[in-house]
C-alpha cells in the first residue's frame, strides 16, 4: 500500500492519546485513561479490523489501545531486525508483530550492525531466492496455509498497521509529529486540520503471542536423555509431521530449532484426579508453535550446494530422528485429500495472491514463480506421503517446479488449464543464488 494511504489511514483520536505516551509509558498507572480506556477509540484507528475473525480483530485493537495508554511494545533482542513484543494493558504479551521496515532489507532495520555483516558477506548470509522486504507477507502466508491445512501450529498471523514511539523511525517523521504537537497544543483550531498527529503508522505482520513454549531446542535436548510416555511421543511424531508439512510446502529457508517453539509440562493431568482417578494414568500433553516463518515463500528453489554444504540447510529438522520415521496414517488423513486436489491447490494459490498483491512492490511475475516452486513442493510432498516415504527421504527428491501456462496471467480459472512440470537442472556448485 503507497505510503500516501497509510497517512489518511491514521487518524488520531481527538484527545490526542498518542501524543501522552512519548514518555515512554512513564503515565502507566496514574493515567486518566488507564480507568476508562475503551473511550480512546472505539475499533481501531488504523484500520485493523478483520470482520470474519472478531477474536483476532479484538486482541489487535487491545493491543492499539494499550500502546496508546503507555503499555509500549519491547524490542525483541534476539534476530536480525525489528521484532516487537505486544502487550495488552496488563503487560501481558499478546502479540509478536515485526514492521515491514525494519526487515533485514527494510530502511529503517534497527539492527543495522547485523545488517552491514549480511550485506558484506553474502555467501554466508544471502537468500536472493526469496523476495526482499516481504517477510511480513512470509508469515502472513504461512499462516494461511497453516489455516487451510488445518495443521494448527502457526500462531495466527495478519498483516496490521500499528505505531509506537518505541519503533524505528527516521529523524524527519520524529520532528514532523512533534511539530505538529507542538502546533496542536499551541494552536488547537489549526492543529485541528493536521489528518495526523503521532507518527506513520507501520504494516507489518503481528502473529498472536503463545504462552509457555521454550525453543523446541531446549526440549528436543532433554528428550534425548529422558524417554517421554509412549502417547506424548506419537503426539509429537504427528506434530513434527505437521511442522515437516508446513515447511516443505512453503520452502522455508530459516527453520532453525530456534524457529519453533515447545510446549511441554512433564507433570500435567488432564482431569481432575479428585473427580476421576482414572486421569492420573493420562500422559502429558505435548504442542508445538511454528513460529518466525518470514524466511519462505522462494521464487526459485535455493541452490543444491548451500543444502549439500549443510551452509543454508532450510531444514533443520532433518536431523532429527522423527525425521527417519515414514509419514503417519494421521498426516496422510489430514493433507492427502487436500494436496492431491488441483483445485484446493489453486485455492491456495489465489488465497496467497490476495495477500501479496497488498505489497507496494508486488509483481505478477515474481508471484507466478512463487507459486510453481509451492506446487513442486506439494507435488513431491503429496507423493511422498502417499508412498510412506520419511522427511529425510522427502528431502532427497529432486526438486520440482509446476507452472501454470496461461495466456496472459489473468487470476481467472478455466476448465482448460495446463500445467508444465520441469525437474531443476543441478545448480552449478559454486554461483551467488
Ligand atoms: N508467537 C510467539 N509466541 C511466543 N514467543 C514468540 C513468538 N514469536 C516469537 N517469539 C519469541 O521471540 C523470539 C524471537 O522471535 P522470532 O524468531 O520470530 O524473531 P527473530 O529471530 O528476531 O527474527 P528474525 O530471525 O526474522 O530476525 C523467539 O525466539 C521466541 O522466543
Ligand atoms: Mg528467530
Amino acid at each position: 500500500m503507497a505510503d500516501k494511504e497509510l497517512d489518511k489511514i491514521q487518524i488520531v483520536a481527538k484527545d490526542d492519546i498518542t501524543g501522552r505516551s512519548d514518555s515512554y509509558g512513564s503515565l502507566r498507572g496514574n493515567n486518566a485513561d488507564l480507568q476508562n480506556p475503551d473511550r480512546v477509540t472505539c475499533g481501531s484507528v488504523y484500520g485493523n479490523t478483520f470482520p470474519k475473525d472478531p477474536e483476532f480483530e479484538q486482541i489487535v485493537q487491545e493491543g492499539e489501545k494499550a500502546i496508546m495508554v503507555g503499555f509500549s511494545p519491547v524490542l525483541s533482542s534476539k534476530g536480525t531486525s525489528g521484532c516487537y513484543f505486544i502487550q495488552d494493558r496488563t503487560s501481558k504479551t499478546i502479540g509478536v508483530f515485526k514492521p515491514k521496515d525494519e526487515e533485514p532489507y527494510g530502511q529503517l532495520n534497527p539492527k543495522w550492525t547485523k545488517w552491514m555483516h549480511k550485506l558484506c558477506c553474502p555467501c554466508c548470509f544471502g537468500r536472493s531466492c526469496l523476495v526482499p522486504n516481504q517477510g511480513y507477507l512470509s508469515e502472513a502466508g504461512a499462516s494461511l496455509v497453516d489455516e487451510k491445512l488445518q495443521l494448527h501450529i502457526v500462531p495466527k498471523t495478519k498483516v496490521v498497521k500499528l505505531s509506537s514511539e518505541t519503533f524505528n523511525y527516521t529523524a524527519i517523521d520524529r520532528s514532523k509529529s512533534q511539530i505538529k504537537k507542538n502546533i496542536m497544543n499551541k494552536m488547537p483550531s489549526v492543529g485541528k486540520k493536521f489528518h495526523r498527529l503521532g507518527l506513520p503508522a507501520k504494516t507489518g505482520s503481528f502473529q498472536l503471542f503463545v504462552e509457555g513454549y521454550k525453543d523446541a531446542d531446549y526440549w528436543l535436548r532433554k528428550f534425548d536423555h529422558e524417554d517421554l510416555p509412549i502417547s506424548t511421543a506419537t503426539r509429537l511424531q504427528h506434530l513434527f509431521e505437521r511442522l515437516v508439512v508446513l515447511d516443505y510446502i512453503i520452502r522455508n529457508t530459516d527453520r532453525g530449532n530456534d524457529n519453533w517453539l515447545i510446549k511441554y509440562d512433564p507433570v500435567s493431568s488432564r482431569g481432575n484426579s479428585e473427580d476421576c482417578e482414572w486421569s492420573l494414568v493420562d500422559n502429558p500433553d505435548i504442542s508445538i508453535a511454528a513460529i518466525d516463518n518470514g524466511l519462505a515463500f522462494p521464487y526459485k528453489h535455493p541452490d543444491e550446494w548451500r543444502a549439500l554444504l549443510h551452509i543454508k540447510n532450510p531444514y533443520h529438522w532433518a536431523w532429527l530422528p522423527q525425521a527417519k520415521v515414514p509419514f503417519s496414517q494421521e498426516i496422510k488423513d489430514l493433507v492427502l485429500p487436500q494436496l492431491s486436489d488441483m483445485n484446493f491447490v489453486q485455492d491456495l494459490c489465489d488465497d496467497l495472491y490476495e495477500l501479496f498483491k497488498t505489497d507496494k512492490g508486488f509483481d505478477k511475475v515474481t508471484f507466478e514463480r512463487q507459486m510453481s516452486v509451492m506446487r513442486g513442493q506439494i507435488l513431491n510432498l503429496t507423493q511422498a506421503i502417499k508412498d510412506s516415504k520419511s522427511p529425510v527421504q522427502l528431502v532427497q527428491m529432486p526438486v520440482v517446479t509446476v507452472e501454470r501456462n496461461k495466456t496472459g496471467l489473468s487470476r481467472r480459472r478455466t476448465d482448460s488449464e495446463t500445467f508444465t512440470q520441469s525437474f531443476a537442472h543441478r545448480a552449478p556448485f559454486f554461483s551467488w543464488c
